[in-house]
């Protein structure tokens, strides 16, 4: 079996200079505190370290599964953050680019909407006009009570209601929530819904393993066993007390030594458009679990490494320039995909003039060219590269994937001694929306934020 690597040698002091790289023995002051951190968080074991060895959970998707499989030609996706990015991460990276445009297809199309736009959601309901009888909801909220995922459920409740007066909504609404607490679960139990569950004591943006995420992918045939053995693969080498046999402690260490060297800008840069949605879901996962006021003790400290997408070789035409001469302050980590699945032959044209070098080549040459290309150049100009080598993209090293940055941002949360596991600084703008939005609990915050409404005209230009 293929096992996805980390490759380190461009951050290091011999590839980029002493003042931008890493020395051994700056690896080497951390590595007691590397074994420890095993160590605890081998005793901590945190239910989503737990999620790729619940195979009971894993029958029940596969059973309901087979339940509607045929049923439904469009599955639409409703949820937000850790309830819709694990979703988008795997379907784009296991299922063909064009999934949804193909005729001959193993699943529904899927419609992930993660967000509230009107004209976006309008148009979904176009496309889905006449065939709403033949449409799976699956809204996905951990709490219940995500303001953006509830108003898309009550439109979606609201059309069935009125355009399928004889459909029964627990035939169509499958609801994945907590399993005994929130509104969600409430309403679901109510309407007699179909249910999924977020296990307790998972949070939204570690729970791509779980049905949040499994649910959707096995809908559209990707391979859920496969994914998880990955992560169980990757779950063998994180266990792993030598730092520098341990994938997610060596990334963490990384990080955290540029960190401290003020190169607090995490660029994610994938060769690979299939893994380019991997990105925003590790944006999530990264800045959310890191990016911290206060350390456990209660030191104010403002933590967090920002983290930062990009696609190769697309945002070599966009971002490059400022990666290489602007500012000393940041780190890359590169996706490379080795054995592309598909590959197109560059022409060859005997009147292409200076072009001809490329004919007879192929995109997968060209693609990966381009990845040694920017890291070479980067190198040049004394920028640290690292690079996660995927021997091909499957469910299996997707898998190892997603675990491998849950690990390694555990990892990096202890090293920072932060709690990597809530996110309070997001509930102000939350509650600022019911409040706006008219929920009767949330009216005493009105008076503070509508002053904000009142736009100052000295400064409207
Ligand atoms: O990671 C998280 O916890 C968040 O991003 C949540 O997933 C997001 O806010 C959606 O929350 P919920 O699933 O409760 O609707």
């Amino acid at each position: 079996m293929s096992n996805i690597q980390l490759y380190y040698k461009n951050t290091t002091q011999d590839a980029v200079g002493s003042e931008h790289g890493i020395r051994p023995e700056d690896l080497d002051s951390l590595a007691d505190r590397l074994a420890e951190i095993t160590d605890r968080l081998a005793v901590q074991r945190l239910p989503y370290r737990q999620l790729p060895y619940q195979q009971a959970m894993v029958e029940e998707v596969k059973r309901l599964t087979e339940q509607i499989r045929g049923r439904f030609d469009n599955l639409v996706v409703l949820g937000i953050g850790g309830s819709a990015l694990g979703n988008i991460a795997l379907q784009t990276a296991l299922n063909d680019p064009f999934y949804n445009l193909r005729q001959r297809r193993n699943g529904p199309r899927l419609f992930v909407m993660d967000n509230v736009d009107p004209v976006q959601f309008a148009s979904l309901l176009d496309i889905l006009d006449g065939q709403l009888d033949r449409t799976c909801f699956n809204v996905i909220s951990k709490s219940g009570q995500t303001a953006e995922t509830a108003a898309q459920l009550l439109i979606v409740w609201d059309l069935l209601r009125r355009r399928l007066p004889l459909a029964h909504l627990a035939d169509q609404v499958i609801a994945t929530t907590s399993p005994d607490s929130g509104v969600l679960r409430q309403v679901a139990t109510e309407q007699n819904l179909r249910t999924l569950e977020v296990p307790p004591g998972v949070g939204g943006r570690f729970s791509v393993l779980s049905q949040v995420g499994l649910f959707s992918a096995a809908m559209c045939n990707i391979d859920i066993d496969q994914l998880l053995l990955g992560a169980r693969a990757m779950d063998e080498r994180v266990k792993e007390k030598n730092l520098r046999q341990n994938p997610a402690a060596l990334y963490a260490a990384i990080q955290y030594l540029f960190y401290q060297k003020k190169k607090n800008l995490s660029v994610m840069m994938p060769y690979s458009y299939q893994l380019k949605d991997l990105c925003d879901w590790y944006r999530q996962l990264w800045a959310e679990s890191l990016g911290k006021e206060k350390t456990r003790d209660g030191q104010v400290v403002h933590a967090g490494p920002t983290p930062i997408k990009a696609l190769g070789a697309t945002d070599q035409h966009s971002q490059v320039q400022l990666y290489r001469e602007g500012p000393h302050d940041k780190v890359f980590t590169f996706l490379e995909v080795e054995h592309f699945a598909r590959d197109v032959v560059i022409g060859q044209e005997e009147n292409a003039g200076a072009l001809a070098y490329l004919g007879g080549q192929s995109l997968a040459a060209l693609m990966n060219s381009e990845k040694l290309a920017t890291e070479y150049a980067l190198v040049q100009s004394q920028r640290p590269c690292l690079t996660v080598l995927f021997p091909e993209i499957s469910a299996y090293t997707v898998g190892q994937f997603l675990y491998l940055f849950e690990v390694a941002t555990s990892y990096m949360g202890e090293l920072l001694n932060i709690e990597a596991y809530d996110q309070p600084a997001v509930e102000l703008g939350k509650d600022a929306t019911r409040a706006l939005m008219g929920h009767p609990e949330y009216q005493e915050l009105l008076k503070n934020i509508l002053p904000y409404r009142d736009r100052d005209e000295d400064y409207l230009v």
